[in-house]
């Protein structure tokens, strides 16, 4: 943990950047994103070429992206929003089908959950990771369970594995194990037991919104799998559903998006590398205060830390919490956020139709704090924010 001399010289230099609790462009662009971008331009100014359907390279930036993963295909979209509901409507779920999602989430999977007609099922998390917790999933399973949804929520993948075991174990009786699908949003370039986040289960669906690990213009999106049912119907409804005569919309990626898609993509696992050499960093400096637990990464996992969560003291849960976070921006012009507190309690709408039951999850989310890191932040930035969180810290205490 930095010393009092440490925070006094790290506090010294503040950052030019505004770092913001999730910085507006959560990857780095450079030259060859411009190139990229520029190049497919110029093609598509030819009528000929135009900008296509589905036109070189948006193939090529999927394939890759499927080489990427370690799965059979993926299909790229206009966000990931869209990804996830095309994936819940091929669940073709039935009045009172059951989905389990955790309550500390993003809108997206609840919402897409409700559109899909399904009924959610609140899961708890684990305080320890903020991940869907596998014994609370076995104890919700029921004969109507037809699919597991968890969201990799700071960038660390959830145990697929333990969702895949409790869903072999208590078979739907018409559709077999319910489907486990991730919601990699925000964990693009993470692993999970040696292999890429997408790797496990049904599928997962990642987002190239600005914020994200690697971005495509602003939006984007893919759906990864190695079911070649779900990855026809998913090529098909992105585009209105003419091959599997099924309801669809226009979901499509530019082939703009792709021509920069791929260049991120070869640059993901070095914005990882920093966003990791930054988390750990941190840590040292943080470690053995004994106002935070830093963040938890099980040895079987490699976080991506789009987030850098840490978690406050028992008695710091809520309102202090809160003041520590206005603390940071105000006073050091460092953002944080709370990512997520149970989706329930933002939108009346999902409590109406679900309920609000995990109570668990509420205290959970009470106590996290995500303090604002980026691929591109300075060592001496990052020692600014450390300073800031110890700072404030020892003026809430
Ligand atoms: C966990 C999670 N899921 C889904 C989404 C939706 O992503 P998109 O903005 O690409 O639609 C987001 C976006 O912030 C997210 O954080």
């Amino acid at each position: 943990m930095l010393n009092a001399t440490e925070i006094k010289a790290a506090l010294a230099n503040r950052p030019k950047i505004q770092w913001r609790s999730e910085p507006l462009l959560g990857s780095i662009y450079g030259q060859e994103e411009i190139d990229a971008a520029v190049g497919a331009i110029k093609e598509a100014m030819n009528p000929e070429n135009g900008f296509g359907f589905s036109a070189s390279p948006i193939p090529e930036f999927e394939e890759a992206f499927a080489k990427y993963i370690g799965v059979k295909y993926a299909a790229a979209v206009n966000s990931a929003g869209p990804g996830i509901d095309i994936v819940m409507r091929a669940l073709h779920l039935q009045p009172g089908d059951e989905v389990i999602v955790p309550s500390v989430n993003f809108v997206a999977a609840p919402l897409a959950v409700l559109g899909a007609g399904g009924k959610l099922v609140w899961g708890e998390v684990d305080p320890k990771t903020y991940l869907l917790d596998p014994a609370d999933v076995e104890r919700k399973m029921t004969d109507r369970t037809r699919a597991i949804f968890p969201v990799h929520i700071h960038g660390m993948s959830a145990p697929m594995d333990e969702y895949i075991a409790i869903a072999e174990r208590h078979p739907h009786p018409v559709y077999g194990p319910a489907k486990v699908i991730g919601d990699a949003a925000r964990a693009c370039g993470g692993s999970y037991k040696g292999e890429k986040i997408g790797k496990m289960g049904w599928a997962t669906i990642f987002s190239f919104h600005t914020m994200k690990n690697m971005t495509t213009l602003g939006e984007g999106g893919m759906i990864v799998t190695d079911d070649p049912e779900l990855n026809a119907f998913a090529h098909s409804v992105r585009m209105y559903g003419n091959e599997v005569d099924e309801w669809g919309t226009s979901n499509v990626m530019t082939k703009v998006q792709a021509a920069v898609g791929l260049v991120q993509l070869s640059k993901l696992d070095s914005f990882i590398a920093a966003r990791r050499r930054l988390a750990y960093a941190r840590n040292r400096m943080l470690e053995g205060s004994p106002d935070f637990e830093l963040p938890y990464e099980p040895t079987d996992r490699e976080h991506s830390y789009y987030l850098y969560t840490l978690t406050v003291k028992k008695e710091w849960a809520g309102e202090k919490r809160d003041a520590l976070i206005k603390m940071l921006q105000d006073d050091y012009g460092i953002g944080s956020v709370v990512a997520n507190r149970p989706a329930y309690l933002s939108r009346p709408l999902l409590a109406g139709k679900f309920g609000k039951t995990t109570p668990i999850s509420e205290a959970a989310a009470d106590r996290m704090i995500s303090v604002s890191l980026h691929p591109a932040m300075s060592d001496s930035d990052n020692a600014y924010i450390a300073a800031a969180i110890l700072d404030a810290a020892s003026k809430l205490a």
